[in-house]
């Protein structure tokens, strides 16, 4: 089937309820389909949106094709839960229904104000010549969940931008609200972040574009992101066309992150702990993360886990992507560390511990979490969804000395994920450590969390769902506890 443009433009309203159905059915009966992850019920989802608590909930919305596994018309889909583990689906939020947002209700934020759920989001306009027109609209979610759009946009695209304007982010800060933007510049092709200011959340003043680096940020920045975690701000984005010598990375767009000493969002500066931004992730498949600051004083993470312009081996099963776990962040002497949620650990069962023994089983299932501590001075690998002739698996393959090394290999497990970027990952590690992991595998998703957060590595891999051992290459040193996991949903 060819996904025209005149097809992925479909209004929603014209599909039939019956292929919706199917492709639901389709998504869920998968074997590759994620079952304690939040992930698309049908067709494609993108960026997480509206990261927020309010009402007493968690709430998440993601970006969503319902359609197919392409990047049609956006709309925004709604998710809730009490501890960010068990997430319950509550259906379509904010659907592409408006003229200003006919071609896409693209990404954006969740800010609560005077009892509602604000959803600022980039209403991607089309005219009839296919011209866009981003605008930057609110919708507000009441109690009910019930959420309606405001009918006038908040901020129109400056003179000085391209049509690449979009993906606000709401927040308050020293008694005034402030809106951030992934933007282009129109004289200079280049990536930047623009920062909005108001008094009353009604008239929106622009700033200017955020100064945090020296360096060419590429030619867009998307996904913008603030957060305050230990005190000190932290700026998640997505920079396109980066320069590989300005910060390495091998995706085919990095998401990255800068620790700052302290941002003047009036002044439109963020100044910067490290010189270069950094890769959130060490994995193959994390994009768009959204982060934000919750009541409770921590700062939460949960990311796209999927990258724009890339294709997975599902698209022929007509659903594509997913979703990390929660992750929460932490800033320890100026270093961003992720760790899973305390939560998680309810979703635990069947407890096994291991410890030296190469062959740990060959029936692990398809979701599971291993925790090990591999001791100092070893190499070795461990497999992971082996086959049991351990022909094929993903391979950590880890040396844990004075030069402290994982990698990940996924060149050797079912079908091909996007090899022109690279089959494998390498983290360097503190040397002379012992090598802590939390695997987190399920279906065809897998998080790893190193040396407790100092890294994630999150990555998709498509093996046989019969193939489940876990197993090294030889006798290592480690202790290692397995358990696995209930599905949420
Ligand atoms: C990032 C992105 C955003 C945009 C959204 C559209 O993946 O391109 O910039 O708002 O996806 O789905």
């Amino acid at each position: 089937m060819e996904w025209t443009r005149e097809k992925r433009y479909l209004k929603y309203k014209d599909w039939d309820a019956q292929t919706l159905l199917n492709l639901q059915t389709q998504a869920a009966t998968s074997a590759y389909q994620m079952h304690y992850h939040v992930h698309p019920l049908s067709g494609l989802i993108n960026d997480p949106n509206g990261f927020s608590y309010y009402n007493g909930e968690y709430h998440l919305f993601c970006q969503s094709y319902p359609f197919g596994p392409v990047h049609g018309v956006k709309s925004w889909i709604h998710f809730a839960s009490p501890d960010m583990v068990h997430w319950r689906y509550l259906g379509q939020a904010i659907n592409p229904d408006s003229d200003v947002d006919n071609a896409g209700a693209y990404s954006g934020s969740g800010f609560v104000h005077d009892g509602q759920l604000l959803l600022a989001y980039t209403g991607n306009h089309r005219d009839e010549n296919w011209v866009r027109t981003p605008y930057q609209v609110i919708a507000r979610m009441d109690k009910n969940n019930k959420i309606v759009k405001d009918t006038d946009p908040i901020i129109l695209p400056p003179e000085h931008v391209t049509e690449h304007f979009r993906d606000p982010q709401l927040f308050e800060h020293n008694g005034k609200y402030y809106i951030i933007l992934g933007a282009q510049d129109k004289e200079t092709k280049s990536g930047k972040i623009d920062i909005y200011k108001s008094d009353d959340l009604k008239n929106w003043h622009e700033v200017g574009y955020l100064d945090f680096s020296n360096e060419n940020m590429g030619y867009m920045i998307e996904c913008p992101n603030l957060v305050f975690v230990n005190d000190q701000p932290v700026l998640i984005f997505c920079p396109q066309g980066l320069d590989k010598k300005i910060a390495d990375y091998d995706n085919i767009y990095p998401n990255m992150y800068l620790i700052g000493k302290n941002i003047d969002l009036a002044k439109a500066k963020f100044t910067p702990v490290q010189k270069a931004p950094k890769n959130l992730d060490d994995g193959f498949d994390v994009y768009a993360t959204q982060a934000f600051n919750a009541p409770d004083g921590n700062a939460y993470a949960i990311s796209w886990v999927g990258l724009p312009d890339c294709t997975y081996p599902t698209d022929n099963e007509n659903w594509a992507n997913t979703y990390s776990q929660v992750k929460r962040l932490e800033v320890k002497d100026n270093k961003l560390y992720q760790h899973p949620l305390k939560a998680i650990e309810s979703l635990r069962m069947d407890h096994v511990a291991y410890s030296n023994q190469a062959h740990l089983t060959d029936h692990a299932s398809s979701q599971y979490e291993l925790k090990l501590s591999i001791k100092r001075n070893q190499a070795g690998k461990l497999v992971l969804n082996a086959d049991t002739s351990m022909q094929t698996g993903l391979v950590l393959d880890f040396k844990t000395g004075d030069s402290s090394r994982l990698i990940i290999d996924r060149s050797n497990v079912g079908p091909k994920v996007n090899p022109d970027y690279g089959e494998q990952r390498e983290v360097l590690l503190d040397p002379n450590k012992d090598l802590d992991l939390d695997i987190f595998v399920d279906g065809s998703l897998c998080e790893i969390f190193i040396n407790n957060g100092a890294h994630v590595a999150t990555l998709r891999f498509f093996a046989d769902p019969e193939n489940q051992t876990i197993s090294f290459d030889h006798d290592i040193d480690y202790d290692a506890d397995f358990w696995k996991m209930m599905p949420i949903m």
